[in-house]
Order: C-alpha cells, then sequence, then structure tokens
C-alpha cells in the first residue's frame, strides 16, 4: 500500500543521515549516556547563562495550555536589532532546518531546480528533492573554495541556489567578493546559510537591502547553545520575507523556545564569550590532531574537518573514538570526501579528554 500512497519523491528521497545517539552508543559500549560526548553535531558545550533563570520564568507563566504569540513579536524585536535589520524582513522557526523546508516550500515547485555546491550540509538536497525539484551539485574548487563561475553556469534556468558559508563539512569560509559576485549575477534566488556566523564573524546580512533575491539563514543552535531549543530564523526583504512567512507554520517555536531563546539574545555579550572560549580552543585542539596523524584544514567554525591517511584508518578512529563514548561525523566512506572525519571543537576539558583517548589508540608501526 505504501508503494501504491506515499509519494514518488519521498519513496526515492535519501534521508538525513546521524552517528547514533548517545543512549544506542552507551548501550552498544556498556557507558552511561551522560559519559557519551557529542563531537559529530557542531554543537555548543555551552549553554546560555540565563539558562535556568529563563526555564523558571517560564514555568512560572505557566501557559503550556495556550498557543503561544505566533507573531513571535518579543523574538522578532531582539533579533532584528541583532542582525540590523527591520522586524518585517524575519521569518522565524524551529531552527535553520525549518527555514530551509519554508524557503524550498517557497520557491520550489515539483521539476524545478536548484544549485548547490558539494559537498555541504545535505539538508538543501532533501529539502529540495522532497518537493520534487531535481538538485544540480557542482563540486568546490581548490581548497573547497567556492566555485561562483561554476554555480552560475548550473544555475541557468534554476529557481534557487544555496551556499553554506563558512562552509559544512569543510569549515572554509567563502570569499566575501565571492559572495557579492554571485548574489548580483545569479538569475533566481540566493539562500546563504549562516549558521555558523558567530564563530566566522561576518555575514551577508547587510546585503540584503540591496539583493531583493538573497535569504540569510541564522540558527541559535550553534554560537548561542540552543541546539536542543530549536530556533532559527531567515532574512530578506519584507516582500521575501512575507512570501515565505505564508509558508511557515504558525506555531512551530514553543514558548519555552521563545523564552529562553530571548533570554539569551538578551545576553549577546555572554553569548559572545563562549564563542571566544571555543575558538580559542581551536587551533590547539588542531595542531594536537595533527600531531595524532591528522591532515586538519583551516576552520573559521567550531569544527575541523580531518583526513586520514585511508577509509579505513579514519573508520578505525571513528570506531575508537566510539566505543570509549566519543563521537564524531563520520566520513571515511563519503563519496567525495573519503577518509575524513569532522571533529567539533567543544570546552577545554572535553577536548582533553578527547586527545588522551585518541592517544591511548593502538597504532602498529608504520601507520597512523
Ligand atoms: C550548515 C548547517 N545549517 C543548518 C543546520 C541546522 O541547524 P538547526 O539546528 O538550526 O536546524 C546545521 C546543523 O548542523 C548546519 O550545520
Amino acid at each position: 500500500m505504501l508503494e501504491r500512497l506515499a509519494r514518488q519523491t519521498v519513496r526515492d528521497l535519501d534521508p538525513y543521515e546521524w552517528e547514533a545517539s548517545s543512549e544506542v552508543v552507551a548501550a552498544r559500549h556498556g557507558l552511561d549516556p551522560r559519559d557519551v560526548i557529542r563531537f559529530d553535531l557542531n554543537t555548543s558545550p555551552f549553554p546560555p547563562a540565563a539558562w535556568d533563570r529563563a526555564m523558571e520564568a517560564a514555568r512560572l507563566e505557566r501557559i503550556p495550555n495556550e498557543y503561544f504569540d505566533t507573531a513571535y513579536a518579543e523574538l522578532s524585536s531582539l533579533i532584528a536589532p541583532y542582525c540590523g535589520v527591520g522586524e518585517d524582513q524575519l521569518v522565524i522557526g524551529a531552527g535553520a532546518d525549518e527555514i530551509l523546508d519554508v524557503l524550498t516550500k517557497t520557491f520550489l515547485d515539483n521539476g524545478d531546480a536548484a544549485v548547490i555546491s558539494v559537498p555541504t550540509y545535505s539538508m538543501y538536497a532533501i529539502c529540495a528533492r522532497q518537493l520534487g525539484a531535481t538538485v544540480r551539485a557542482v563540486p568546490l574548487g581548490a581548497e573547497f573554495a567556492l566555485d561562483v563561475d561554476a554555480v552560475l553556469a548550473a544555475a541557468e534556468g534554476a529557481k534557487l541556489i544555496f551556499v553554506c558559508n563558512p562552509n559544512s563539512p569543510t569549515g572554509n569560509p567563502a570569499d566575501p567578493a565571492a559572495i557579492n559576485r554571485l548574489i548580483a549575477a545569479a538569475p533566481c534566488m540566493v539562500a546563504i546559510d549562516e549558521a555558523y556566523a558567530e564563530f566566522h564573524g561576518w555575514s551577508a546580512i547587510p546585503l540584503v537591502a540591496a539583493h531583493p533575491n538573497l535569504i540569510i539563514v541564522r540558527t541559535m543552535s550553534k554560537g548561542f547553545g540552543l541546539a536542543g531549543m530549536r530556533l532559527g530564523w531567515g532574512v530578506a526583504q519584507p516582500e521575501v520575507a512575507a512570501m515565505m512567512n505564508r509558508v511557515r507554520p504558525p506555531n512551530s517555536v514553543s514558548v519555552v523556545t521563545a523564552r529562553v531563546a530571548a533570554a539569551a539574545l538578551r545576553d549577546l555579550a555572554g553569548m559572545r564569550a563562549h564563542v571566544a572560549a571555543i575558538v580559542a580552543e581551536r587551533e590547539p585542539f588542531a595542531a594536537a590532531l595533527r600531531g595524532a596523524g591528522a591532515h586538519v584544514y583551516p576552520s573559521v567554525t567550531n569544527f575541523l574537518l580531518t583526513r586520514w591517511p585511508d577509509p579505513a584508518t579514519a573508520q578505525a578512529v571513528y570506531s575508537w573514538l566510539e566505543g570509549r563514548g566519543l563521537v564524531v561525523r563520520n566520513f571515511a566512506r563519503h563519496p567525495l570526501i573519503p577518509g575524513h572525519l569532522r571533529i567539533t571543537v567543544r570546552s577545554a576539558e572535553e577536548n582533553a579528554r578527547f586527545l588522551a583517548t585518541l592517544a591511548a589508540r593502538p597504532v602498529a608501526v608504520g601507520t597512523v
């Protein structure tokens, strides 16, 4: 029956893939789930300082039985000045993933084309394909640079270009001049996913004023340390935001999320201190990983893409770490970046545990 009733695009879809959950990893290796550390999801080890206070305030409000303000007015009033835009330029939702879903639903019909640069975050292709759109995948250039000419050539007749900046899983930023040229020359909408902007310290949001084809996607899952709360937003010109707001579900942000996110947005200094602590860890962590035999690519994010001598070694390193409760993103058999692992930069203590565990891996002479 499913064969007959489920949509063809869904039956054909390669869904999003995660590493095993902390519970599964713990059960597999006889560990306590609380001792499993996620080095695979590029999340922050630091919840916002206002977390406890905001949760308590939300509890005292005692309004779980009522729908929350579907305009998200309090959040809008805080996000708009944070981004330097008007409130009418925002589309707020449950994480960047919902904004990606909303923007593909706004612009892509069955048979339309979207352009991505690969390797990149897999949700762009998944969102597009769910709608029956085709995905034109353009390889990133040398050192994972955005190939603007190739993207523009592929964008002929397409409706949407996705750019992940800084890119995941590679960790590098696009050259601002390349971004400018792409937006100006694109014959269609350009969505720039800036999930890691707090670490990078650069954003294309100032370009929105001049470009009606530009949409920026942001999240509180990374720099703000609120992945579990689910809060993200899009920034575009008011007409574009209004079009996207037609599509967004009215109530996907919970009252608890909204209260906690608002408290975090009122403490930007706290967020910046957490980001600075992670950024300060990045180079020493990268240097230690190089010492352990990995090639580590430059990163402006809170994660490091690492290359191991071959896929078997990458898989062995992955398994060794997983067996000790340290989960990294496994690209050992990835078609474009075989032999790679992506590793989140976490707190000094967690990174130290990671490095000590890695150093304890028995290695045969002549290999790493
Ligand atoms: C590039 C990129 N965009 C979006 C997301 C999803 O973010 P959110 O938790 O806000 O849905 C991620 C999560 O890892 C990501 O890496």
